[in-house]
This record gives structure tokens, sequence and C-alpha cells, in this order.
């Protein structure tokens, strides 16, 4: 990488509990949807589970050692609900309160930043069956009694801190086209959920800010995530169906935070599908983060419903409520998710962000693909992901010389692991985990991304 990032950007690789940690009933943590959605026959691809993942809760030590090898100054990883409250509410679990805070000490005594995600889909199970999880009205209290406990005990040393990852993909894979834990099927359940979502987040902000933030200076905010979606044509009617998918994606959470309400495109479709945000509510939500996480991964070409018959597919979202056709290039070259390797839709999303929201500041929170990797001669050649890499820092900084305020970029992920519905099957990781062994081997990606921390002078 020749080109140079502002002074302080934050490097940084992430990962979450349910897909490393593994020791899924161990020294009383409870069960989540999570371990529960993988004993369901045919949920999960090859009946995986992250039962064991990649073992990380019994080998920290070697992870935070692997990661201060690779030069990481940032690493964001979730805290497991149930490890903590083991049935969502009530009783502490002293054992999952050690994990973490022997975890968050070993990387400050290896130089590395905390970046701590409190929601990362794994919801305890008590919560789901007595409350109706993401649907019940209490969710959001139960929600901010969690995070407070997250900031009392772990606070005086994580600065930074997520409230909720994907709230999009919870409230749409979950509740709406049942594809991942709890597995619900509905066209309303999502925006119900959603709305609790952007509660739960809010409540939780307010608690870090009237009795944390002053003592321990943090940050606090939540990370959406966005696809880039291009117009097919140049069309008016081409245009406005990207714009609405964006809408539908990420506006959906970020406008409420940021304005104060949801989009109009959804007030309109949805009528009263979409719960509607009232004074409290807007009190409570509207401003409601430091700085804006984002999770990006590919582009598709918009256009209007019944334009491009027949190419409505995938990463969509209810589709019929946004009336969007989606489609790729077949010139794109494809991940192993069958996701497109766009880069410059990742520097055209930033600046529709920096444009919408009066440039806040961003912090890529995932970025990264999957490709099936396998040792040769005991090294990981990943050429490919290390040309994706290059190609989506570049249009990142090409965002940044047009002055949108971004300020750190964390791969997504650290090593491969439990790639939720689809199992181990597919490889995100910039370090090999074998199989039976559980041996992590950083792949040539890995060693490329130490290679640009070190020329950013750090
Ligand atoms: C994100 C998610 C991660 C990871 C990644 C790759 O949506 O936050 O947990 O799985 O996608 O699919």
């Amino acid at each position: 990488m020749e080109h140079l990032f502002p002074k302080g950007f934050v490097w940084g690789s992430a990962t979450s509990a349910y897909q490393i940690e593994g020791a899924w009933n161990a020294d009383g943590k409870g069960p989540s949807i999570w371990d529960v959605f993988c004993m369901i026959p045919g949920k999960v691809h090859g009946g995986h589970s992250g039962a064991t993942a990649c073992d990380h809760y019994h080998r920290l030590e070697e992870d935070v050692a692997l990661m201060k090898q690779l030069g990481l100054k940032a690493y964001r990883f979730s805290i497991s609900w149930p490890r903590l409250m083991p049935a969502g509410s009530g009783a502490v679990n002293p054992q999952g309160i050690a994990f973490y805070n022997a975890l968050i000490d070993r990387l400050l005594d290896a130089g590395i930043e905390p970046w701590v995600t409190l929601y990362h889909w794994d919801l305890p199970v008590a919560l789901e069956f007595g409350n109706g999880g993401w649907l019940g009205e209490d969710i959001s209290d139960h929600f901010a009694a969690y995070a407070d406990l997250c900031f009392q005990y772990f606070g005086d040393r994580v600065k930074h801190w997520i409230t909720i990852n994907e709230p999009w993909v919870v409230a749409i894979l979950g509740y709406g086209l049942g594809v991942f834990a709890p597995g619900r099927v509905s066209n309303a359940a999502p925006y119900l959920a959603g709305h609790h979502l952007l509660k739960a987040h809010a409540k939780a902000v307010r608690v870090y800010r009237d009795k944390y933030q002053s003592v321990q200076n943090g940050r606090i905010g939540i990370t959406n995530n966005c696809d880039w979606r291009e117009p097919l044509s140049d069309t008016p009617e081409d245009r406005q169906a990207a714009e609405r998918a964006l809408e539908f994606f990420l506006a959906w959470f970020a406008d409420p935070i940021y304005k104060g309400d949801y989009p109009e495109c959804m007030r309109t479709r949805l009528g009263a599908r979409l719960p509607s945000i009232g004074a409290e509510d807007r009190a409570l939500i509207e401003g409601s983060s430091d700085f804006f996480g984002l999770n990006h991964y590919t582009t598709m070409y918009a256009a209007a419903s019944g334009a491009a018959p027949g190419s409505v597919y995938g990463n969509g979202g209810l589709s019929e409520d946004q009336d969007v056709a989606l489609s790729v290039s077949p010139e794109w070259p494809l991940t192993d998710m069958q996701w497109a390797v766009v880069p410059w839709g990742c520097r055209k999303l930033l600046e529709w962000i920096a444009q919408r929201y009066n440039n806040p500041p961003i912090y890529i929170t995932e970025n990264g693909c999957a490709y099936p990797d396998q040792p040769k001669n005991g090294r990981v050649h990943d050429p490919a992901r290390v040309a994706f890499f290059e190609g989506y820092l570049r249009e990142i900084h090409g965002a940044i010389q047009n002055g949108v305020d971004l300020r750190g970029y964390f791969i997504w992920s650290l090593m491969d692991n439990f790639e939720w519905a689809s199992g181990y099957d597919k490889q995100f990781g910039i370090t090999y985990v074998e199989p039976e062994s559980l041996r992590r081997t950083p792949k040539d990606s890995a060693l490329w991304y130490r290679e640009v921390i070190r020329n950013n002078g750090l």
C-alpha cells in the first residue's frame, strides 16, 4: 500500500463471541439463541455449531499473542450476554466477568486497544422464550441493565463501546426471513424488532452518558451494516430505487439516530407495520451515537422492480417492501459468499454517509471476504484476499482525501470462524484455523496487513 492514512487512524481486526469462543456451556454460561438455533436440523450448514468454535475461551493468551505478532493496534470483540448474565437478567456469572477481565488485561499488556461490542446476536435464550426476544416490550430495559454491568466492570479499561452489531441483520434475518436465530418468519416483526433494537441501543447509551462517560472518558456508538446500491441505469426510476434501497438498509437505523425519525419512504410504504417514533423515543434516540460504525461487504445494482424482472435475489431485506430489483455485473469477481468485490462501492457509500449525516466520524468496524483457503507446505497463500484489501483500502483512502472523516478500519476477521448459517464452510480469517487441532496459522494477508500497519508509521 503506497497510501498513507491519517495519523491516529485505528488499525484493527474483529471477531464476535459466538463465532470464536466455544465453551458454550462452560463455567456457568447460559445458553444463547444461537446455541439453540444450531440444534435445529437444517438451519446451519453441515449441522455445525459454535459449541467449540475456535475455542478462544480457552486460548485467549495464544490469541492475544497472535494479534501482537500481527501488529494489530486494536481488537474488536463482543461480550457474550449469557456468559455474563446466564438468564439475561438478574444473576451475574463471576467466571464470565473473570474471562473478559483477563482478555482486556492481556490486550492492554500487548498494547492493543479493546473495542467492545455488547451485542453480536447471542441473545440469552431465557429472554427469547420468556420475553419474546427483540419483539418483547421490556427487552430494551434488559439490554440497558446488561450494558450497565459491562460499563461498571470493564469501563475503566474499555474506551470504545459498540452497543449493537448490525440491527438490520437481527431484524431481517432473525425475525423476517428466519435464516438466522431465532428463526422467525414475518413481514411485520422485523420493523418492531428494529424499533426495540434502536431503543435498546439508545437506553444503553443513556446509561453510559449519565453514569460513566464523564469519569471513564470513552466513546459509544452503534454499528450498522450496508452494501452499496448502484443505480442499474441513469433513469430517475433506477436512481430512486438505489436511494430507496439504501434507505431501507442503512437509513432505517441511522436516520432516527442522526435525524430523529425513520426515512419518509419507509413510513409511507410500511404504514402501521413501522412503529412510530414519538416524542419520548425521539429524545432518547436522536443523537445517541458518538461515532458511526459501519460494516461493509459488497455492492449490487438496484433497479425499479419490474425494470429487471427475475433479477431480485439475496441481500435485499424484505424486497417486496422496498420494491427494488437487485443484480450484479457478470464482470465483478465474487467471493466464496457469492458477494461481488467492488471496491469503489465502499467509497461511494462512505461519501453517501458523510453527505447525509453531516460528516460524522466513521469507523469501518468490519470489511473482509471469504475464500476457501488451504495451507500448502505450512503457508497459506491467499492472494485474492490481499487483492480485496488492497482495492478496498485504496478506495477508502480516496474517500478520506475527499473529506470523509474516516478514523479506523477493522478487518473481518482475525481468524477463520463459525460463519453463522454457513457454519465453518466460509473462511473470512486472515489466520487459518486448522479444523481438528484448531492450530492457528497466519495467512499471507495477515502478513500483508502487518506491513500496512507498519508503513503507516505505528
Ligand atoms: C457480518 C457479521 C459478522 C460476520 C460477517 C461476515 O454481518 O457481523 O459476524 O459473520 O458479516 O459474514
